[in-house]
């Protein structure tokens, strides 16, 4: 199969879709694999690294999708993309459909085969190709909260690791799930004292077996909620309902019992966000404060680490690229439930139920 990988365009994007490492995985399989000039540049990777494992460098965005039966992006495509993609080509990438109605209809008009990373689903029901920006997050949402406790940046002031004689910082994490248990890890190791908070007991159970003693586990209700900002330095916002906007955990007017300079980390940020007062920032203005609270919600944290994301994304979709390409979309979707679920919209129809609904548009059964 002829495979494209172009450069991302969406604003501040520096990931991209293959690495060198999965383009040798493909070209030794007698798959040809097309890469935009530049494309890796943001996350690290050379023309060269691409061209030694196999791939041919192609000068425009133009070229690639001209060329290539499957396109492996990282973003959804934007406006200037739009008319690049051709009937019957294959596009697997995120596409978060059901947050853009001019996307879905862009990409119906399309006719092309359209394969969203974010709704390829495990029997379980867990979503693989999300789990690794969530862990990349999660560990981040720990660097950047200690970051913004310092007092120049209108922090508290505070050292997470505290120094002998100081005891260490305090921090609470809202949600035990992969964003939550890779914060408290990070947390852990730095020397806070961390509690988390969930209300998933199975969860909390695993955490409080594997985690190290300076991590406690409570159950998540608003009278721990309220007992814990009290006293702490640094609060990470990572809980999630599937299909739902996250809960307000925290209030405008439970900023109040929260001591001056503490910070906030909404992770939950690109669900609506789990305190009342998080709106959305970027990685060139990322903080904002209220009531002497400073609020961190940026969100794409993951786009700021693009060498460690790209690597983490296409480990986990490179697998997924090497059987539409072995077996084309149909047989792969077929022969595979989890990439079956990643069928969002295929030559124009939306063969996902919940984007249909987000629009009140015909779906069809693939
Ligand atoms: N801002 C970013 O750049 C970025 C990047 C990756 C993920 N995210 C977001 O982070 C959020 C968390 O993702 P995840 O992968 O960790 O999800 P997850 O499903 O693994 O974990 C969510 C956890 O929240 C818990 N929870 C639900 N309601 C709760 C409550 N009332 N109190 C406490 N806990 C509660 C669940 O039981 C679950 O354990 C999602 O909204 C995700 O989209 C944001």
């Amino acid at each position: 199969m002829k495979i494209g990988v172009p450069i991302e365009i969406k604003n501040n994007e520096n990931r991209v879709g293959m690495t060198p490492s999965g383009v040798f995985e493909l070209t030794k399989r007698d798959h040809t694999v097309f890469v935009q000039k530049n494309a890796g540049f943001g996350s690290g990777f050379l023309d060269k690294d691409y061209i030694d494992a196999g791939a041919i460098i192609l000068d425009t965005i133009q070229d690639v999708y001209e060329v290539a039966e499957m396109i492996i992006k990282v973003k959804e495509p934007i406006e200037e993309e739009y008319s690049l993609i051709k009937p019957n080509q294959v596009v697997f990438t995120y596409f978060h459909f059901a947050s853009s109605e001019v996307l879905t209809k862009a990409m119906i008009n399309s006719n092309a085969i359209c394969i969203a990373y974010e709704t390829v689903e495990d029997i379980d029901g867990s979503l693989p190709l999300l789990v690794p920006m969530s862990e990349v997050a999660g560990r981040m949402s720990i660097q950047q909260g200690a970051k913004y406790l310092e007092k120049p940046v209108k922090g508290r002031g505070v050292l997470l690791g505290g120094v002998p004689g100081v005891p260490p910082g305090r921090v609470l994490v809202l949600g035990g799930g992969v964003v939550g248990v890779q914060a408290a890890k990070m947390a852990a190791g730095l020397g806070a004292i961390v509690t988390i908070l969930d209300i998933n007991m199975k969860q909390l159970r695993y955490i409080n077996d594997v985690m190290s003693k300076n991590v406690i586990t409570e159950f998540s209700n608003e009278y721990n909620i309220r007992k814990h900002i009290k006293e702490s330095d640094l609060v990470i916002g990572g809980v999630l309902l599937k299909g739902a906007k996250a809960p307000k955990l925290i209030t405008k007017e439970m900023l109040k019992e929260m001591r001056p300079g503490t910070v906030i980390v909404d992770v939950a940020v690109d669900q609506g966000g789990c305190f009342e007062t998080t709106k959305p920032t970027t990685h060139e203005d990322p903080t904002y404060i209220i009531d002497d609270i400073v609020h961190y919600s940026v969100a794409n944290m993951p786009g700021a680490v693009p060498y460690t994301s790209t690597v983490a994304l296409t480990n986990v979709t490179l697998p997924y690229v090497v059987k539409l390409a072995n077996e084309g979309w149909e047989k792969a979707c077929q022969n595979n439930k989890a990439l079956e679920k990643g069928l969002n919209i295929v030559k124009g129809e939306i063969v996902y139920k919940e984007i249909a609904e987000a629009f009140d548009l015909e779906f069809v059964t693939s």
